[in-house]
């Protein structure tokens, strides 16, 4: 695989490195996403979900699927007469969902391999299209009209991404984060040099993706009016909700969360905080995140002094 893409790199030459990426990673994506987001990955996934606000007999397309961390549970909201659709463009990710759900009871998963920005599916098919932690990793207005086109109309978007914080410091703190104690945490869990530079672009791509707010304006620009929009950490990640083909939906760029979609999203973060405690393993993981941060911070400040 060649080297971290430079700012700028077109979205093929984006793609590509990120495909390899996830292809060596695949096996520990979920360990991986879990240790660096403290756990909190899965309350987020679940607020993206309380959003969908899921009913029996719908249709629903994960794109960038990847191990169906969010299809897999969706489904269970679906029903017998429903259709999840997990997609991505990484077989081995794919493989890595459908072992997953092997071992779970109940409806099942259709598993598609494709790209965003061109899916194989008739317009007007889904009534939700939900994405996770991908949008930056494609061609953002590509996808967005492909995902418009395929959504019935009035279904429903819901997109939970890393954002850019707009507020100075809460950047530096969080893609300083990203930058010194990420990597070092992800070689700790696996030595692969493909995994290594995926985890090296993560700051990167989230420094040059955009905020929350912008987030909400691609939204609107592509046709999925924003009906709400909630952040967390500062703004590092960001879930909004945008409706197909609805116009003139109020507030838009006000606040940091409105509407009855807002409040859906925050109750849900709220009730799937304890499930997320339980993950002991998690809470070390934190632990030594924490302290390599501290180490790195400690290290730049005495750097910064003795200039
Ligand atoms: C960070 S993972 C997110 C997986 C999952 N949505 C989650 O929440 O855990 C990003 C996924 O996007 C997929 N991906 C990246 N670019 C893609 C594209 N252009 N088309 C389809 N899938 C893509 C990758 O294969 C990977 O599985």
């Amino acid at each position: 695989m060649s080297a971290l893409p430079e700012v700028g790199a077109t979205a093929e030459t984006r793609s590509r490195f990120v495909h390899a990426g996830f292809v060596a990673s695949a096996r520990w994506y979920d360990r991986l996403t879990h240790a660096f987001s403290f756990g909190l990955d899965g309350r987020w996934r679940e607020a993206c979900l309380r959003a969908c606000d899921l009913r029996p007999g719908q249709t629903l397309l994960d794109v960038a699927t990847g191990t169906g961390e969010l299809v897999i549970p969706a489904r269970r909201a679906l029903g017998p007469r429903g259709i999840a659709v997990g997609f991505d463009f990484c077989a081995e990710m794919l493989s890595e969902g459908q072992r997953k759900l092997s071992r779970e009871p109940g409806s099942a998963v259709a598993w598609v391999q494709g790209r965003a920005e061109a899916l194989p599916f008739q317009s007007e098919t889904f009534d939700r299209v939900t994405l996770g932690f991908a949008l930056r990793h494609v061609d953002v207005g590509v996808a967005l009209r492909e995902i418009a086109r395929v959504l019935k109309p009035g279904g429903q978007f819901v997109v939970v991404e890393w954002t850019r914080p707009e507020c100075t410091l809460a950047r530096l703190l969080s893609l300083g984060y990203m930058r010194h104690a990420v990597p070092p945490l992800v070689r700790l869990i696996n030595r692969d040099r493909r995994v290594a530079e995926l985890a090296r672009y993560l700051p990167r791509s989230i420094e040059h993706f955009m905020s929350g707010e912008a987030l909400g304006r691609r939204l609107e620009a592509s046709g999925l009016a924003p009906v709400g929009r909630r952040e967390y950490m500062l703004g590092l990640v960001s879930i909004c909700v945008g409706v197909n083909g609805a116009v003139g939906v109020k507030g838009h760029s006000g606040g940091r969360v409105y509407g009855e979609v807002g409040a859906r999203v925050s109750r849900y973060a709220r009730t799937s905080w304890e499930e997320s405690r339980r993950k002991r393993w998690v809470i070390l993981a934190s632990g030594v995140v924490l302290g390599i941060v501290a180490f790195q911070m400690i290290f730049e400040l005495v750097e910064l002094l003795s200039r």
